[in-house]
C-alpha cells in the first residue's frame, strides 16, 4: 500500500513524463516542418518513450492501492531559435527529470518504502543512458555549429541512435 506522500509524489512523476512526451512531441513537429526527418524521427521515438515511463508509473500507483492521476499538462515550447537550441533544452530537460527522480528516490527512503524504491531503480538507470545520450547529442550539434553539409550528415546520423537505443531497449 502507498503512504499518501509517496502517492503524491508518484503523481507528480506521472506528471513530468507526460509533460516530457509533449515537449519532445512538439521538437518533433518543429524538425519535421524544417524538412530534417532524422530528427523527427528521433523525437517521435523519444515522444513515445515518455509516454511508456509515464505509463509504468501509472500502472505502479494503481497496482498499489494508489490511484494515478491524469492531470493538465503545461503547453511545451512549439518553436525553437536552432537546433542546437532545440538540443539543448532536450539536455536540460532530462538533467531536470533525473533530479525529479533522485527526489523521489530519496522519498521514497524517507518513506520507508522499500518496493517503490525497488521499481524507481529502473528509471535511475534510464536516466543515466537518457542523459548520456542528451550530451553526446549536443557534442556532436556543437560541433557542427552552422555548417548546413554537416546538419544534412547529423540528420542522416540521428536515425541510427535512435536505432542503438531500440535495440538496447529490447535487450532489457
Ligand atoms: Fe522519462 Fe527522459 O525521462
Amino acid at each position: 500500500m502507498l503512504s499518501k506522500k509517496i502517492e503524491k509524489a508518484l503523481n507528480d512523476q506521472i506528471r513530468v513524463e507526460a509533460e516530457s512526451s509533449q515537449i519532445y512531441l512538439a521538437m518533433a513537429c518543429w524538425a519535421e516542418v524544417k524538412g530534417l526527418e532524422g530528427v523527427a524521427g528521433f523525437m517521435y521515438s523519444q515522444s513515445d518513450e515518455e509516454r511508456e515511463h509515464m505509463l509504468k508509473l501509472v500502472k505502479f500507483v494503481n497496482e498499489r492501492g494508489g490511484h494515478a492521476h491524469i492531470s493538465e499538462l503545461k503547453a511545451p515550447n512549439v518553436t525553437f531559435k536552432s537546433f542546437k537550441e532545440m538540443f539543448e533544452t532536450l539536455f536540460e530537460h532530462e538533467v531536470f527529470v533525473s533530479e525529479s527522480i533522485n527526489n523521489l528516490v530519496h522519498i521514497s527512503l524517507e518513506e520507508k518504502d522499500y518496493a517503490t524504491h525497488n521499481f524507481l531503480q529502473w528509471y535511475v538507470a534510464e536516466q543515466i543512458e537518457e542523459e548520456a545520450m542528451a550530451r553526446t547529442i549536443l557534442d556532436k550539434i556543437n560541433m557542427i555549429g552552422n555548417d548546413k553539409g554537416g546538419l544534412y550528415l547529423f540528420d542522416r546520423d540521428i536515425e541510427q541512435i535512435t536505432v542503438s537505443t531500440a535495440a538496447s531497449d529490447t535487450l532489457e
